[in-house]
Parts: C-alpha cells; sequence; structure tokens
C-alpha cells in the first residue's frame, strides 16, 4: 500500500500565519504540522508516500523532508521513500488525489490529510484492509465543520454529507482514507460542489452506494487544525503528551 498526504490548498482561515508559508509547515509544539501525518504512517508500515503540495510550496517541502531520510521504514529498517506531487490548483480533495494517480500504481493508497494529526493507531485497519474503503470517524462537538456520518444502531454508515448546516449526528469523518485501487476510477465524473471543489465526500459516497465502505470509530484525540484555536489546542495537546514521555524517561 502506498501513502499519499495532503499539503496543498490555501488555509485562508489561518491568515497571517499562512501568507508567506504553508499551513503543514506550521509548529505543533515541537514539529511541523506534517511531520504527524508521515509518523502515522510509517508506524503503521508505510514508507513510499507521496506529498502533494502547492508548485510554490514544493521546495520548502523538499527543504524540511528530502528523499525522507529522517524517517525510518518498520519493513526495510532504512529510510522511507518520499516523493512528491505538484497540484497546480486548489481543486479540492479529491483533485489531489488523482496528482497520486501514476504514483499509486495499481496499489492500494492511504490518503492521509496533512493537516489532522491522528492519535489512535491506524495499523491494525491497514493490515486488514481487504477491499473497498475505510474511513475513521470521530465524535465530536462542532460537527458542522466536517464532512459528518449518519449511522444506524450497529454502526454501519447510511450517508456522509460535507459540511451540514444541521448535522444529524456528531460523527465527523477523519481524514485518513484507506482505498483499493478503484478509487481513481470514483474520482471520475464528478462536478464541483458548491464551493467549488472536488469533494472526497463523493467518493465516499460512492463506495457508500456500493455496499463497500466501512467506518471505524476512534477514541483518543483527533486534531484537524485548520483553525487557531484547533492549531493552538493541538499544540498544547502535545506539550503535554512530551513532557510525560521526557518524565517517563
Ligand atoms: O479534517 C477532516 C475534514 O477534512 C473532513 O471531515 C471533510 O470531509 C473534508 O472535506 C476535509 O474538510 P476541510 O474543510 O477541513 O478540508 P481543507 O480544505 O481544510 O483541506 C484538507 C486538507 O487537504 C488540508 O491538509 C489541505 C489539503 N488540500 C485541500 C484542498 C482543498 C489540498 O492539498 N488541496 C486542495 O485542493
Amino acid at each position: 500500500m502506498k501513502g499519499v498526504i495532503l499539503a496543498g490548498g490555501n488555509a485562508t482561515r489561518l491568515r497571517p500565519l499562512t501568507h508567506v508559508t504553508n499551513k503543514h509547515l506550521l509548529p505543533v509544539y515541537h514539529k511541523p504540522v506534517i511531520y504527524y501525518a508521515i509518523e502515522k504512517m510509517v508506524e503503521a508500515g508505510i514508507d513510499r508516500i507521496m506529498i502533494v503540495t502547492a508548485p510554490q510550496y514544493v521546495s520548502q517541502f523538499v527543504n524540511l523532508l528530502g528523499s525522507g531520510q529522517d524517517f525510518v521504514s518498520k519493513r526495510t529498517g532504512k529510510q522511507i521513500q518520499i516523493a512528491y506531487g505538484v497540484q497546480n490548483e486548489p481543486r479540492g480533495i479529491a483533485q489531489a488525489l488523482w496528482v497520486a494517480k501514476d504514483y499509486v500504481g495499481t496499489e492500494d493508497v492511504i490518503l492521509h490529510l496533512g493537516d489532522n494529526i491522528i492519535e489512535d493507531d491506524i495499523s491494525e485497519a491497514i493490515q486488514n484492509f481487504s477491499g473497498g474503503a475505510t474511513v475513521f470517524l470521530k465524535k465530536v462537538p462542532d460537527p458542522h465543520r466536517y464532512g459528518v456520518a449518519v449511522t444506524n444502531k450497529k454502526g454501519d454508515i447510511l450517508e456522509i454529507i460535507e459540511k451540514p448546516e444541521n448535522p444529524k449526528s456528531d460523527l465527523a469523518v477523519v481524514g485518513a482514507y484507506i482505498y483499493d485501487n478503484g478509487v481513481f476510477e470514483k474520482l471520475v465524473g464528478q462536478s464541483p460542489s458548491a464551493r467549488g471543489e472536488y469533494e472526497i465526500t463523493y467518493v465516499n459516497n460512492r463506495y457508500l452506494s456500493e455496499g463497500r465502505l466501512r467506518g471505524i470509530e476512534l477514541t483518543k484525540p483527533w486534531f484537524d487544525v485548520g483553525t487557531f484555536e484547533s492549531l493552538h489546542e493541538a499544540s498544547v495537546y502535545m506539550r503535554g503528551k512530551h513532557r510525560k514521555q521526557n518524565e517517563k524517561a
């Protein structure tokens, strides 16, 4: 399975912090935001990762991450391999995934939004993946900010609605998705949404309509650092975690 991390977009909600740099290069306590997604993938055994970003930021990511020399593959014991993809215009998450089509080739793929920080270990979901799509869900107090999943009593997903004004549930769809190779066919034929983007929720709903979408509820903290508030919260959380680790050591 290959990994794709998205690090494009305009991040207008974080201006002026993002006037001259990219959201995923900002610090969350002691590391740039993008490190958390890379480490999550490496923990799960993924060691070939494409980072998709906008043309003006590619060199900054290359300066920071190079070919992946700071991260060790669980599989080989050597450095992971990082490649770069360029999304010319920020036309949505689904379009950014399309940039990685040739890189992914015939393999399955885990797509991780670069501004998401997931504390649960997702290794098992990756190891047990057997086709279709797997999404991760998390109960939140402010579901209108996210893709929202409606589930039945058994926990099966019935529908996903992108940023509903009146959410029918408090289950947000987290920004990490495991797809089989059929995902690239499902990216085709979509019209841009009201906000002018090719939405990943459309893709997930296509898997759902085929009965091939699985949802796993996360239990540990999750952050989408797209706002000042959540960027700060994530830093405070990581500071606490780092201190505890240092006390133990
Ligand atoms: O964080 C989880 C949420 O992420 C999901 O619940 C939503 O269903 C999903 O649409 C997404 O919503 P956001 O509004 O938070 O997405 P945002 O525009 O912040 O972009 C998410 C990431 O993808 C971010 O790391 C930037 C990157 N991105 C985004 C766009 C629109 C790109 O690389 N290219 C793009 O064109």
